[in-house]
């Protein structure tokens, strides 16, 4: 097991480039096996989720070879079913897009129920339902193996409702085959949605709609490979943007789109950061003292969930109080046990976090309880009087490309120790 070990007290100073969006790629990747043929996916995140897949994608029978350090090659030609007997699917949450992904294609798919963050609850009735709706039947076993599959699918008009990336998504993947028109209403509008759409597009899906709340898919008969490109990363550009603040830092973030970064933008800019755009890169710099602000987690284009824990550790060295409501997920509070340890003063119930803003935080050995609490616990790390030790980093590893030599390149005192235990 590794740990960071980091040094705080550095303003980040200088240029990060943003990968591919992992959230994108581990949708774009799974949905590549709909078609018996080569898909070239390129801008991928070298991250352990993908990592997984590509141990998935082997395993169901694709060709899965890296042309470059961020290019993907997927030939699926060979993959005669989707049922994946072993349990990396448990290792990410991503894994249930191979039950849209195969459903399409092959009218059947099976995998154990997916793992991932612990971040509450995290039903699959919302994928359930659609797939019901176009004609599939759904089975958990009592040892968590799912099995979804159908005679025919025939597209359904499919409200959903509470908005979900995950039903969005897989319901999309299923409904690229079935006859007929899928309507789904109350779509998540997330950028990843709409690039997971692109994709199926480029192979030659029939869908309309993606980035609204109403998504139409026409079915299709075949679907041919293609040659993609996956978005930038707009969480780990909203992590580094988080981190220059939390610094007093000045930096470049590179390879971006910066419509993605509205939601973040506009909240550190009302905080007093300042924020320059370009075409694809943005300048975050430092000028004045920054105020605490209010957050609430929504769904796009709301504040993302995602970037809550980082943006709490910003708001927790603040001059003043701020109020965290989390709107999205179940239980996304546990790592300010952790914050708290540093000399953070935050009080929490299951969705709202109070956060009295103190003068420094101290550095101490803290754990990354899931993915983005990993990173908030790094901003926190960079911010705090001497030196800060991070256990249970495979969380972040699972999500963030290169992420010390990011932030070392940054000016940041961050290095990866074995643990000697
Ligand atoms: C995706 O998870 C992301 N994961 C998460 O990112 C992200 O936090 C989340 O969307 C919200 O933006 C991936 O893309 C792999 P949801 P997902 O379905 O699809 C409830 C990260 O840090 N719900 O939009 O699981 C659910 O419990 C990760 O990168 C149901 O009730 O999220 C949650 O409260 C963590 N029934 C809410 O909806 C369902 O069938 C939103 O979940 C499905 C979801």
């Amino acid at each position: 097991m590794s740990k960071f070990l980091i040094e705080g007290g550095t303003k980040l100073k200088g240029k990060v480039n943003i990968g591919g969006f992992k959230n994108a790629a581990v949708a774009i990747i799974p949905a590549a096996i709909m078609c018996p043929g080569k898909c070239i996916i390129q801008n991928v995140p070298r991250i352990n989720d993908v990592n997984v897949f590509e141990e998935i994608l082997t395993e169901l029978g694709a060709v899965v070879e890296f042309l470059d350090e961020s290019t993907m090659s997927i030939d699926s030609s060979n993959i005669k079913s989707c049922y994946l007997e072993n349990g990396l699917s448990k290792k990410m949450r991503a894994s249930y897009y191979l039950l849209g992904a195969g459903l399409g294609r092959f009218k059947q798919s099976s995998t154990l129920m997916p793992g991932g963050c612990d971040i509450g609850e995290r039903p699959i009735d919302l994928h359930k339902k659609g797939f019901e709706a176009l004609g599939a039947t759904v089975d958990v076993s009592e040892d968590g193996r799912v099995i979804v599959k159908a005679d025919k699918l025939v597209g359904a008009k499919i409200y959903l409702d509470k908005v979900s990336v995950g039903a969005t998504i897989n319901i999309m993947l299923a409904a690229v085959y079935a006859e007929g028109k899928t309507i789904i209403e109350n779509a998540a509008k997330e950028p990843h949605i709409v690039d997971t759409a692109n994709f199926l597009n480029a192979m030659g899906a029939n869908i309309k709609g993606a980035g609204t709340d109403t998504i139409r898919i026409n079915g299709v008969e075949e679907l041919v490979g293609c040659t993609y490109r996956v978005i930038p990363d707009q969480i780990e550009a909203g992590t580094y943007m988080i981190a220059a603040a939390a610094t007093k830092g000045d930096i470049i973030i590179d390879d971006i789109i910066p419509k993605h970064m509205e939601p973040i933008t506009a909240k550190l800019k009302e905080m007093g950061m300042g924020i320059e755009e370009y075409g694809d890169s943005m300048r975050v710099f430092y000028e004045k003292e920054l105020i605490p602000v209010n957050i609430q987690t929504l769904p796009y284009p709301g504040f993302p969930t995602d970037l809550q824990q980082p943006m709490a550790v910003l708001l927790a060295i603040l001059n003043g109080e701020s109020l965290v409501v989390e709107g999205v997920s179940e239980d996304r509070f546990k790592y300010i046990n952790e914050i708290n340890k540093m000399g953070a003063n935050i009080e929490y119930t299951k969705t709202h976090a109070k956060i009295n803003g103190v003068s420094h935080l101290k550095g101490a050995p803290v754990k990354a309880t899931d993915l983005r609490a990993g990173a908030a616990m790094i901003i926190a790390g960079l911010v705090a009087e001497g030196l800060t030790e991070i256990s249970d980093i495979y969380h972040i590893d699972r999500g963030y490309e290169n992420i010390e030599n990011k932030f070392m390149n940054l000016g940041a005192k961050i290095r990866r120790i074995k643990d000697e235990q």
